[in-house]
């Protein structure tokens, strides 16, 4: 597939994805979904690729929500579609068993704030910007908003935020630990790379296995104490296994061969 509203590169084993429709500030169209599932389809899956960086071209935006100006005419059916097709990709990408995080590079709201929460983490720059402002388009968020920020920063800050529509600047996000940290725009990006390159020394094995056992804690029905004693158990009959342990013993650094 041809990509024309997303750039992708890999190197040293992360691939970047960039939303690029900078002149509408990175707005999530159908085509945009399209190309997203697409990557994290086929690109995301070569064995070239570690790790994942999705982040936003130009200085003022991460994305600034679902594209307003496709579906303001809407019927009701179309807006379901709309929602439920919105997340089962972002859950694809929220179970995606390499690791994923979001370099919230500028405003990051409605369904971009809901595609950076669907990221495994976020690191945002210190001119990024946080809300779901659906309430103020006369529309609930249709992307998981209201889940994974509840999950995120609890019921009460995420209710407020949620109700009001209210946009917060970096350093409220982060106290609220909806990212990790906040750096400055220009270094962004080299940070976010050293931290997946920190995930990507580790056993490829054991850190999805992480993934999926997180999860599990948020996934209805599932017992995420019976999810980690399985991947747990799984893991002994891997060679990352053997490979962390021997390393361990023999005072040596780790190369694992993520099987
Ligand atoms: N959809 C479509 N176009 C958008 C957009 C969006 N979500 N956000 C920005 N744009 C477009 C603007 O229409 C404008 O295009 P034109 O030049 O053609 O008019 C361009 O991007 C630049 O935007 P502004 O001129 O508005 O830039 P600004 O600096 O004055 O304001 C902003 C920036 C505060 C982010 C403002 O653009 C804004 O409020 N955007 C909408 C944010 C929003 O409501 N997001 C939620 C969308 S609904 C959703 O996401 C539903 C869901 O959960 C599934």
């Amino acid at each position: 597939m041809t990509y024309e509203n997303i750039l992708t590169e890999i190197k040293d084993g992360i691939l970047t994805i960039t939303l690029n429709r900078p002149k509408q500030l990175n707005a999530l169209n159908k085509a945009v979904f399209t190309e997203v599932e697409s990557i994290f389809t086929d690109i995301a899956t070569k064995d070239e690729v570690k790790s994942i960086l999705i982040t936003g071209s130009g200085e003022k935006a991460f994305a600034a929500g679902a594209d307003i100006k496709e579906f303001a005419n809407f019927s009701v059916e179309e807006g379901k579609e709309l929602s439920a097709n919105g997340q089962r990709i972002f859950k694809i990408i929220e179970t995606f068993s390499k690791p994923v995080i979001a370099a919230v590079n500028g405003f990051a709201l409605g369904g971009g704030l809901e595609l950076a929460m669907a990221c495994h983490i976020r690191l945002a720059s210190d001119n990024a910007r946080f809300g779901q402002p659906e309430v103020s388009l006369g529309v609930t968020p249709g992307y998981a908003g209201t889940q994974r920020l509840t999950q995120l920063i609890g019921k009460g800050k995420a209710m407020e935020l949620l109700m009001t529509g209210a946009m917060i600047k970096a350093d409220e996000a982060l106290k609220l630990g909806l990212v990790n940290y906040v750096i400055p725009q220009g270094e962004l990006i080299a940070k976010t790379e050293e931290l997946l390159k920190n995930i990507m020394k580790q056993s490829p094995v054991a850190v999805a296995g992480v993934i999926a056992c997180v999860d599990a804690y948020y996934t209805d029905g599932v017992d995420g104490f019976k999810a980690e004693v399985k991947e747990f158990g799984k893991c002994f009959g891997t060679e990352d296994f053997k490979e962390g342990t021997d390393a361990f013993m023999n005072k040596r650094k780790a190369d694992f061969p993520g099987k």
